[in-house]
């Protein structure tokens, strides 16, 4: 007879704890503590000690090349070069991010024996996003199924080479009597796929949605568990998607995917700057463009700003796609060391496409599309900024700077302000592009505006 013990878990942030308690001691959430049972069949352990599983390091055989290499290139470099059989990849994204989508593209768009779980959507359902994507996979199940212990079998009789769950939150093993998606439903089904995986060398895909404030409600548990995160961003409204990996026990995390939302499902943007660059006739003023790394890749996005008079007595301030604190940090620095007159007026800032950039590089451009919007001065469009400004004013270098110099020049631009520092460490000669390195915002503006 199995022992039967009931045990407390924080539906927050998954803290166990063997009475109830008000508020949890782990993440200070109040009133998230829900009882739920838990069996385990206490099976005597074998204590044999077997030294002949010890192994030295050099004995040890690698299978590299034991990779599933997927038509989907973002996708491949973003795992670190393919699906490592026998991992355990969780993909995580808001609702609506296109989370079903890519996997299905994935089972339908390879030619591998694919095992598709869903317990979200029908069959029907599938069938009708399937028709919206191309795809030739002959060999791709379909499976509705929320019960673990009766997709397990399955899993085993059929011998795929993939496995898709869609998603964990509907999963749940018939051990628990909680609900799905509960912190220990989402850890029992995942400890079950994972035995799974590891003993079959199956690799897994778990779909795991995640709230608005962005963390992985219930499937944040699991991110020790497994072997890579995945991680599925973009504002719904816009059309771009990026794929990031915060966890990957086979590669880096530096590297990044981008996906074009289409009527036709998610497409590959192998060269994301191009399409992030507007094309104007003329130059606007309040336009900048900077030269920023999204992880390993170069990418050149336009930054923009309207700079306005405000009609009340406390001017706003907002930022779409840019940290808001960082932009007063760059507003006070333009008032003080370059005697912008701002505090009158509106500043808004936006970075195209949608997208939200975290790199420093970005700094310069925008100071420089403020600056152009206030005077109502164009920036000409062959010119580009990558550097950092710091809170004296000065002009500061930022990683991989040949990187991004290629990458302008690759695209066409004329000109790049970057950092002095950046620039003697450079061979300025080898490049086509023009490149100016400055020390300081006056004489950049100097240098951008009365040449
Ligand atoms: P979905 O993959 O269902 O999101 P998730 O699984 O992360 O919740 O994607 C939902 C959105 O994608 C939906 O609003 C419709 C849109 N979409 C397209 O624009 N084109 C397509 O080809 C498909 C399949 C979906
Ligand atoms: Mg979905």
């Amino acid at each position: 007879m199995s022992k039967v013990k009931t045990t407390y878990y924080c539906q927050n942030c998954g803290m166990q704890s063997v009475k109830w308690l008000g508020k949890c001691p782990s993440c200070g959430e109040w009133n998230t503590f829900a009882e739920e049972i838990v069996h385990k069949d206490k099976k005597k352990t074998n204590l044999i000690v077997n030294t002949e599983h010890i192994k030295l390091i050099h004995q040890i055989s690698l299978n590299e090349e034991e990779r599933y290499t997927t038509k989907d290139e973002e996708l491949n470099r973003v795992l670190g070069g393919g699906i490592v059989p026998g991992s355990l990849i969780l993909f995580g994204g808001e609702p609506g991010i296109g989370k079903s989508t890519l996997m299905l593209q994935t089972a339908l768009q390879n030619n591998l024996k694919v095992l598709y779980v869903s317990g979200e959507e029908s069959e029907q359902q599938i069938l009708l996003r399937a028709k919206r994507i191309s795809y030739q996979n002959k060999e791709c199940y379909i499976l509705n199924e929320t019960v673990i212990q009766n997709l397990i079998p399955v899993i085993e009789q059929l011998k795929p080479q993939l496995v898709i769950i869609d998603s964990i939150q509907t999963l749940t093993t018939n051990v628990l009597e909680s609900a799905p998606g509960s912190v220990s439903q989402v850890r029992e089904c995942a400890a079950e796929l994972m035995r799974v995986a590891k003993t079959s060398n199956i690799p897994f895909f778990i779909i795991g949605h995640i709230t608005k404030d962005g963390s992985l409600a219930g499937p944040k548990v699991l991110e020790h568990m497994v072997d890579t995160v995945l991680q599925f961003e973009g504002d719904q409204h816009y059309l771009y998607r990026i794929l990031r990996t915060t966890k990957n026990r086979f590669g880096s995390t530096n590297e990044i995917g981008i996906y074009e939302m289409q009527g036709s499902g998610l497409r590959q943007v192998s060269n994301p700057s191009e399409i992030l660059l507007n094309q104007r006739d003329e130059a606007v003023s309040g336009v900048a463009i900077a030269a920023i790394l999204e992880g390993n890749r170069p990418l050149m996005i336009e930054t923009q700003a309207l700079v306005a008079a405000s009609a009340y007595a406390t001017a706003q301030r907002s930022a779409t796609g840019f940290d808001l604190r960082r932009l007063s940090m760059l507003l006070a620095v333009l008032e003080k060391k370059y005697g912008l007159k701002l505090y009158q007026k509106d500043v808004f800032v936006n970075i195209a496409g949608g997208l939200k950039i975290e790199d420093p590089a970005t700094d310069l451009a925008l100071a420089a599309a403020i600056t152009s919007s206030n005077y109502d001065i164009p920036i000409s469009q062959k010119v580009c900024f990558s550097a950092e400004v710091g809170l004296t004013g000065e002009i500061r270098p930022v990683n991989k700077i040949e990187q991004r110099i290629s990458e302008a020049e690759k695209l066409g631009f004329e000109k790049i302000f970057i950092s002095q520092n950046s620039f003697k460490n450079i061979h300025s000669k080898s490049y086509h592009i023009h490149i100016i390195g400055v020390n300081k915002m006056e004489e950049m503006f100097q240098k951008l505006f009365k040449p």
